[in-house]
C-alpha cells in the first residue's frame, strides 16, 4: 500500500514530503526535480524581485508539470502583484513564514490557490485555521530559519489535536523513520528545508554546504539578534560578533544589508527607516532590530549566492547534524519512501509478534 495522505489529495501530490520554500535556496531546478519525484517543491519567492518570480514560476511550469507552490512575505509592499502573479499561473499553493491577513487569505482561496502557513505554537494554528487557511506547517524549535519556542515533539501532537486541516510537521526531519513518527502523530506528511538545502540541486555553493554537512547537532544557536525574532543558524564568527555587538554596529549592518534590500523590492530607503521606527516605537524594539527585520534575507543571499560565510548567516535545522551525504533530490525521495515503508513492516511485525 502506498503511503498517501490528506496532503497528498489537497495538493495532487504524490508523496507527503514537501521541500520548503527557503529564500535563495528553492530554486526552480530544486523544486522541479522534487515536483518530479512525486513530492511538493515550494519554491522561495520572498527572495526574488516580482520579475524574478515570475521567470522563476515560468521556469518550473516548464520543466514540471506537476504542481507546485511559492513561498512569499505578506507584508511585502508588493504582495498584492505578486499574489496576482500566482493566481494568473494557477499556482497550486501559497505558503508563507508569518501569516498573511484575512484578506490575502481570502483572495487567494477565492482565485482558488491554496494557503499554508507555518506555525510554530498552538494559538498561531488556531488563529490562522479560523480565518480559513487550507493546511499548515508546524515547525518545532528544532527546525532552520525563523523558529519557535515549541519542540517538535510537543507541538505536533499540540497543533494537531486542535485542527481539522491537514498538519505538516517541520523541525527536524531527515528520513523514513521521521515520516513514520510524522504520520503516528497524526501529521499529513513531513515539510523539510535542511535536508533539501543538502542535495545536488540545491544552488548553494559547495564550500558552504561542505560547512553544513560538517556541523554537528550542537553547532547551531537560535539567535534573535539577525532581525529581533528568533532564527537557528550555523554558530561561525559572523554570528558570534553579531551576538556580542552593541546597538550601533548592528544598525550600521542592518543599513549596508538595507541598501541591497531596496534594490530587491523597490521599497525606498526612507520608507525602511521610517518603518523601522515605527516598528520599535509600537514593538519596543531596539532601532537596529526593526530596520534590519525588513532586509536580513540578504544576510542569507550573501553566503548562500555569494559563499560569503564572514559576511552572513547560514539559515539552518539542527538536523544538519545528522546529515552527512548529498543525494539528488529524486534518490532522496525514493530513500524516504523505501524506508518509511521498511519501518511500518518492522512496526507491523513488532504488534503481530
Ligand atoms: C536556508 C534557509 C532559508 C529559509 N528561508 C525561508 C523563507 O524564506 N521562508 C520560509 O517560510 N521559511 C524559510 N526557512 C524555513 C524552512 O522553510 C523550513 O520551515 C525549515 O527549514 C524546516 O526545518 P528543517 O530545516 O529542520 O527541515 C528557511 C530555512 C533555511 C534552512
Amino acid at each position: 500500500m502506498p503511503i498517501k495522505s490528506a496532503f497528498c489529495e489537497l495538493v495532487g501530490c504524490r508523496f507527503p514530503i514537501v521541500s520548503t520554500g527557503m529564500g535563495w535556496v528553492a530554486t526552480p531546478p530544486l523544486v522541479s526535480a522534487v515536483c518530479n519525484a512525486g513530492g511538493f517543491g515550494i519554491l522561495a519567492g520572498a527572495t526574488l524581485s516580482l520579475d524574478e518570480l515570475g521567470a522563476s514560476i515560468a521556469a518550473v511550469k516548464a520543466s514540471s508539470k506537476n504542481p507546485f507552490g511559492v513561498n512569499l512575505r505578506a507584508d511585502a509592499p508588493d504582495a498584492a502583484e505578486r499574489v496576482q502573479l500566482l493566481i494568473d499561473n494557477q499556482v497550486r499553493l501559497a505558503s508563507f513564514a508569518a501569516a498573511p491577513n484575512q484578506e490575502l487569505i481570502k483572495r487567494l482561496k477565492g482565485e482558488g490557490v491554496l494557503v499554508m502557513p507555518t506555525v510554530g505554537k498552538r494559538r498561531h494554528a488556531e488563529k490562522v485555521a479560523e480565518w480559513g487557511v487550507d493546511a499548515v506547517i508546524a515547525q518545532g524549535h528544532e527546525g532552520g530559519g525563523h523558529t519557535g519556542p515549541v519542540p517538535t515533539s510537543l507541538l505536533l501532537p499540540d497543533v494537531i489535536d486542535a485542527l481539522d486541516i491537514p498538519v505538516l510537521a517541520a523541525g527536524g526531519f531527515r528520513c523514513g523513520r521521521g515520516l513514520v513518527a510524522a504520520l503516528s502523530y497524526g501529521a499529513a506528511g513531513i515539510a523539510m528545508g535542511t535536508r533539501f538545502l543538502l542535495t545536488q540541486e540545491s544552488p548553494v555553493p559547495a564550500e558552504i554546504k561542505a560547512r553544513y554537512l560538517a556541523a554537528t547537532l550542537t553547532d547551531t544557536l537560535v539567535s534573535r539578534r539577525i532581525d529581533g525574532h528568533p532564527q537557528r543558524v550555523i554558530r561561525t564568527d559572523f554570528v558570534d560578533a553579531l551576538e556580542a555587538s552593541g546597538g550601533l554596529s548592528r544598525l550600521l549592518l542592518a543599513l549596508r544589508s538595507g541598501l541591497a534590500f531596496k534594490r530587491l523590492t523597490g521599497l525606498g530607503f526612507f520608507r525602511l527607516l521610517s518603518a523601522g521606527l515605527a516598528m520599535r516605537k509600537a514593538q519596543g524594539i531596539s532601532l537596529a532590530q526593526a530596520v534590519s527585520a525588513a532586509n536580513a534575507p540578504m544576510l542569507t543571499e550573501q553566503t548562500m549566492v555569494k559563499a560569503r560565510i564572514d559576511a552572513g548567516i547560514l539559515p539552518t535545522g539542527q538536523v544538519t547534524g545528522l546529515i552527512d551525504e548529498l543525494p539528488g533530490a529524486a534518490a532522496l525521495i525514493t530513500s524516504i519512501m523505501s524506508e518509511a515503508e521498511l519501518s511500518l513492516t518492522r512496526l507491523s511485525g513488532m504488534h503481530h509478534g
